[in-house]
């Protein structure tokens, strides 16, 4: 199927199926702060939706602006961290909160928010997209699983990745591209689970590769070790 056909049938199932979490905008909404968009990735980053959603709640009320946060004391920040885990992630957090209030406010490209301490390619393309609307390719590993079935990549990761990447931006609208982004971590999370995907509930079904040819819970293929 031609990738076009894929954003307009993907937002129109995000407008009635996304998750209502925390540091969302509702579909539609203006464009939440950069600040929470960029907390939450960077708590969302090896660590589940269910367990973040308590400390996202509490270094709001500590901190409610980026410039509270990088007013802090390190030993404070360390201990409203823990339990969180990969502590080298609260001290990037930080050093990036400091720079940012340094320049007064985030960058609103990716490339100048991939220029920040400790903000990987990953956080600059999802904040880029869901803070500022940019049209920014954003793959994380539920949006490998889906772009994998969705035009059948047989290569296995990690050998895959140039070509879902290439795959995700090939399928990422100009409008509404936070969304987007939302909504194909939303269908991976949800929907197009690594076991027994719930084709019968897949908004994509008619574009999808893998559901075409048969088991797609086979995909993405993984190198043996
Ligand atoms: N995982 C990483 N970022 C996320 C987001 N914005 N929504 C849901 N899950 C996520």
């Amino acid at each position: 199927d031609a990738p076009e056909v894929v954003a307009p049938l993907l937002l129109g199932w995000y407008d009635a199926h996304a998750r209502r979490l925390p540091w969302r905008a509702l579909p539609g909404d203006p464009a939440p702060d950069p600040y929470r968009v960029w907390l939450s990735e960077v708590m969302l980053q090896q660590t589940t939706v269910a367990a973040v959603t308590a400390y996202y709640a509490k270094f709001l009320s500590l901190w409610p602006r980026v410039e509270d946060l990088a007013a802090a004391p390190d030993a404070d920040v360390m201990a409203a961290w823990a339990g969180l885990g990969y502590y080298a992630r609260a001290r990037n957090l930080l050093a990036c909160a400091r720079e940012v209030a340094r320049r007064g406010a985030f960058p609103d490209t990716e490339e100048g928010l991939r220029a920040l301490p400790g903000l990987g390619a990953y956080t600059a393309a999802a904040v880029a997209a869901i803070a500022f609307g940019r049209r920014a390719v954003v793959v994380d590993a539920n949006v490998e699983r889906v772009v994998a079935r969705l035009f059948a990549i047989e290569t296995p990761l990690p050998a895959a990745r140039p070509a879902i990447r290439r795959a995700t931006d090939a399928i990422t609208p100009a409008a509404r591209a936070g969304d987007f982004a939302q909504a194909m971590m939303d269908l991976g999370a949800t929907v197009c689970t690594v076991r027994a995907p719930r084709c019968q509930l897949c908004p994509l079904r008619s574009a999808c590769r893998a559901q075409a040819q048969g088991e797609p819970e086979r995909l993405p293929a993984k190198a043996p070790k």
